[in-house]
């Protein structure tokens, strides 16, 4: 029993508290009290811990920026029922620790309680005002690389963040961090003379609206796009440190950064791929291409870069004709495939020629082959 610290649990809804009860309330002393209490309780007693069950009404967020104005070292869960980025991102903004999907999060919460508790008990034992943050509720970094240059990286980075954002209500960044010849503004057209190298001489204070100032936000899709600047001269201000600022602070503004990467390892590259969560490999179904795939396999080992748990394969511009067949591949590789997009030539022509984005919106029924498969991806990476 750990009766010193106070457990509030806020819900209107029955089923939900009445499993959070019998999973905690047999260790834990936990106050059950309706949505509409929530002022009142916590003006009433300072809280430790607030369970906060989302309420039918559109409060949530108001309600927990009110609970941190009043008491700032309370900490609170969040018991969301369903994944909305634009939420569980405001509840994270709003003062949220931590969040639990449910039902399907039930057992995650049930698991990771004591540790929560425990955490808090130790922090307000030191009385220490800075509480541990987790890693939940902010943005993964998604990075498309290969040593293998025209492989297709550009367009299935700048197709996977379109698509992540139409078929959601995510917040994504896509970043050229090809910084040398670019790519990206030529695939999307966009033309602009604020680029990744405009963030330079705010680097150290960078913040959202740094980013949302120099980055161009596609009219279609909406998807915001930091470009290269396309410069040799340009690309060597842009230190390693400036690239782990850069996506550190993304990752604190959207739920998803799309990092198209160029074919070669400097440590520019080397800083992206260890601040990703994914690295995506793309390879093309080739005996060449697995060499390649090889040699930058023992590359990362010597440099020190983890990718057994964080790398996986897209097999792109795959077949029927093809040398080497996905059935063959499972074998052959240390990284699961991730996703496998046809060659389509017919395709995506059109879209390259005129410079234009492969998906332009939500729920499109006719989809060239290529932009099918970038959505199947997507929609894995969603789940
Ligand atoms: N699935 C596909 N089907 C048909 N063509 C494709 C496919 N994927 C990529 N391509 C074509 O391959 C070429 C190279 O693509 P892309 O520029 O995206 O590659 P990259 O890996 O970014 O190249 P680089 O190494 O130069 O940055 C382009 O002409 C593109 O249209
Ligand atoms: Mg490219």
């Amino acid at each position: 029993m750990e009766p010193n610290l106070k457990v509030l649990l806020v819900s209107d809804d029955e089923v939900i508290h009445n499993q959070i009860l019998n999973a905690i309330s047999g260790s834990y002393s936990v106050q059950l009290i309706d949505t509409g209490d929530v002022v009142r309780e916590v003006n009433r007693d300072v809280q430790d811990i607030v369970i906060f069950v989302q309420p039918e009404s559109d409060i949530a967020v108001e309600s927990i920026q009110y609970i941190k104005s009043i008491s700032p070292s309370t900490l609170v869960i969040f018991i969301a029922k369903g994944y909305d980025f634009t939420q569980l991102r405001n509840i994270t903004k709003a003062g949220a620790t931590e969040f639990f999907v449910y039902p399907e999060e039930h057992s995650l919460f049930v698991s990771r309680f004591p540790a929560i508790f425990q955490n808090y008990e130790i922090q307000k034992i030191k009385k220490d005002e800075i509480f541990l943050s987790f890693t939940r509720g902010r943005g993964q970094i998604l990075s498309i690389f290969s040593g293998n240059g025209g492989s297709g990286k550009s367009n299935l980075a700048s197709a996977l963040a379109q698509t992540i954002k139409l078929e959601s209500t995510a917040e994504v960044i896509l970043i050229d961090l090809n910084l040398q010849f670019g790519g990206i503004e030529t695939l999307l057209s966009i033309q602009s003379n604020r680029s990744i190298a405009d963030l330079t001489p705010v680097i150290n204070e960078l913040n959202e609206s740094h980013i949302r100032n120099v980055s161009q936000k596609l009219d279609t899709s909406k998807l915001d796009v930091l470009i290269s600047p396309c410069d040799a001269e340009a690309a060597e201000i842009i230190t390693e440190e400036f690239v782990a600022k850069l996506l550190r602070t993304c990752r604190r503004s959207f739920d998803f950064v799309v990092v198209d990467l160029p074919s070669y390892i400097n440590s520019q590259v080397v800083t992206a791929l260890e601040e990703s969560d994914q690295i995506f490999y793309v390879l093309t179904p080739d005996t060449p291409a697995l060499k390649v795939l090889k040699q930058f396999e023992e590359l990362a080992v010597r440099l020190g870069i983890e990718l057994p748990s964080r790398t996986s394969i897209i097999l792109n511009k795959t077949g029927k004709e093809n040398e080497i067949q996905e059935k063959d591949l499972k074998n052959v590789l240390r990284f699961p495939i991730a996703a496998s997009v046809r060659f389509d030539y017919k395709g995506l022509q059109p879209f390259l020629n005129k410079g234009e984005p492969v998906r332009k919106t939500a729920k499109e029924k006719r989809l060239i082959p290529f932009a099918k498969d970038v959505k199947k991806w997507a929609l894995s990476l969603l789940k």
